[in-house]
């Protein structure tokens, strides 16, 4: 399946207020410390699809040759964006700590390695973004009352990340990569993704002086441990990547279509060419 490379029409060169998720700390500081991740992490999804594309043969490489073009187009838009996005907070003072343990990761444990492993990192990593985007995308507390562009950035990403949500995993299949090593690879992603967030957005708030007050901590606990919360939300599409028969078409694609299609001003293609979609420039 392919799909469209969309540029983002967002304004993110007016500052905006450092607790720009409807007054909230911890949700503002939380959102932050995903957007640290992204330029890095985002970087590596890139490469590892690209280092798989070229170990395709046959078939294989004809069926997915849009396919990878339009997964790199998305993602290398969302790292220029969030790049943007991340020049904003450093300009507010908070210090990007996540993306040095992700070079550093890379470098010490992914380079040289088979290309399977890169793809099963990034199809675990994609996992946790499809299913916090269908979350973002569902309760539309999450983003309560935050500034209305950081808001549209947000549930943009989150649609684009629901949409391509298959392609590593399906990459990953195609160049035999085995259940073992996947189930393995999401134990070690899963492990590193809920320190390193808890550590960023950490240090975001200890950057704001916000941590030791019990509204940021009553922040915290609604967004992920209350009622719609996301590791209540989340828990049971988390588990489903061990089952043997799980494919990220399960998932729920449906919200993220429908916010695509009501914000196409917003984010209109960017310029297709025969044979696929190139990405932005
Ligand atoms: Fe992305
Ligand atoms: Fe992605």
């Amino acid at each position: 399946m392919t799909y469209t490379v969309r540029r983002l029409q967002v304004d993110l060169e007016t500052p905006w207020p450092r607790h720009w998720a409807g007054g909230d700390a911890f949700r503002s500081a939380w959102f932050n410390a995903l957007s640290f991740s992204f330029p890095a992490g985002e970087q590596l999804f890139i490469d590892s699809v690209r280092l798989a594309a070229t170990k395709l043969e046959g078939e294989s490489r004809a069926r997915f040759t849009d396919e990878v073009q339009a997964f790199i187009g998305q993602e290398a838009t969302h790292r220029r964006i969030h790049q943007r996005f991340n020049a904003q907070l450093q300009a507010q003072g908070y210090i990007n700590t996540w993306e040095g343990r992700i070079l550093h990761r890379r470098a010490t444990q992914l380079e040289g390695q088979d290309p399977r492993v890169w793809l099963g990192v990034t199809a675990a990593t994609e996992h946790f973004t499809a299913i916090l985007a269908e979350w973002l995308l569902t309760n539309p507390a999450a983003l309560d009352g935050a500034e209305p562009r950081l808001r549209d950035l947000w549930l943009w990403h989150a649609s684009e990340e629901s949409e391509h949500r298959a392609t590593a995993f399906d990459l990953y299949q195609a160049l035999g990569g085995s259940l073992r090593w996947r189930r393995r690879l999401f134990v070690v992603i899963t492990l590193h993704f809920a320190t390193d967030v808890l550590r960023q957005t950490l240090a975001n708030l200890w950057r704001d002086g916000h941590w030791w007050r019990p509204a940021t901590w009553a922040g915290a606990w609604r967004l992920l441990l209350g009622r719609g919360g996301l590791v209540r939300a989340t828990w049971r599409p988390w588990r489903r990547y061990f089952a043997a028969d799980f494919h990220p078409d399960e998932g729920n694609g449906a919200p993220a279509e429908t916010w695509l299609a009501a914000h196409a001003d917003l984010a209109p293609p960017v310029r297709q060419a025969a044979g696929g979609v190139s990405p932005a420039a």
